[in-house]
């Protein structure tokens, strides 16, 4: 388990109410960089659906994020910005979309995760998963959950990392060698589900 070693900062943040004034919120000291945290906007959309695929390694995934992410789910998601390399202002480093389900308010759901590539392993994804645990966490939410496919050797680490593990209650079968559920989207793409307590 990697620590978090920001997270007394994120803790020393303002709590908020979901659907309030968003905060920006500074990600930990970890490395030269040190982005900054802020609820993504509409106008944002455009830019992170046009790298999305190419954040995926190539994998058509843009039915992953369809613009309603970031019109009606901005205020339980993140976008992490850094200053480009080039000098010419601001870029997205990363960005996360989830919610707190409607169906179980102590269930919140990362949708997707996503960090450039030129920025990884510096400690952004840990800093948008944990922005939103903590403030899934101070909206009564208990448990975070991803679904992602179980090929994907990147994100897997990354979750176990974070303290994620394979949903229990699943019933699953190994794919990859991870409990996953046949056709679980679609009807045709796999999935593996896990999850982490607040
Ligand atoms: C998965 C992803 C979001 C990780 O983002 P990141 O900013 O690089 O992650 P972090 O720097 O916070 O990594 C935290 C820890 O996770 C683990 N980890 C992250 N990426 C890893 C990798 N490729 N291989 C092995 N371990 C990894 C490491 O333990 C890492 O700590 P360390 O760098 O100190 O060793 C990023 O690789 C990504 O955008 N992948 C493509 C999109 C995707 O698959 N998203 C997840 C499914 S929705």
């Amino acid at each position: 388990m990697v620590p978090f070693d920001g997270a007394s900062d994120l803790r020393a943040e303002p709590r908020r109410a979901v659907g309030g004034v968003p905060p920006v919120i500074r990600s930990p000291e970890r490395g030269p960089e040190r982005p900054t945290l802020r609820r993504p906007a509409e106008s944002d959309y455009r830019g992170v659906a046009l790298v999305v695929d190419d954040w995926w390694d190539g994998k058509v995934v843009q039915g992953l994020l369809p613009r309603l992410w970031f019109r009606h789910f901005a205020s339980t998601s993140w976008l992490a910005e850094l200053a480009n390399p080039d000098g010419s202002g601001v870029g997205v480093a990363g960005f996360l979309v989830g919610f707190i389900s409607p169906e179980d308010s102590a269930v919140g759901v990362i949708q997707a995760v996503g960090v450039d590539p030129r920025r990884r392993r510096t400690g952004i994804g840990t800093s948008l998963v944990e922005a939103f645990a903590k403030d899934a966490g101070a909206a009564g939410v208990r448990t975070i959950e991803t679904i992602l496919w179980p090929g994907n050797r990147r994100a897997l680490p990354f979750l176990a990392a974070l303290g994620f593990r394979s949903d229990p209650d699943l019933g699953a079968r190994p794919i990859y060698g991870i409990p996953s559920i046949e056709g679980y989207d679609f009807g045709t793409e796999d999935r593996a589900r896990f999850i982490r307590d607040v």
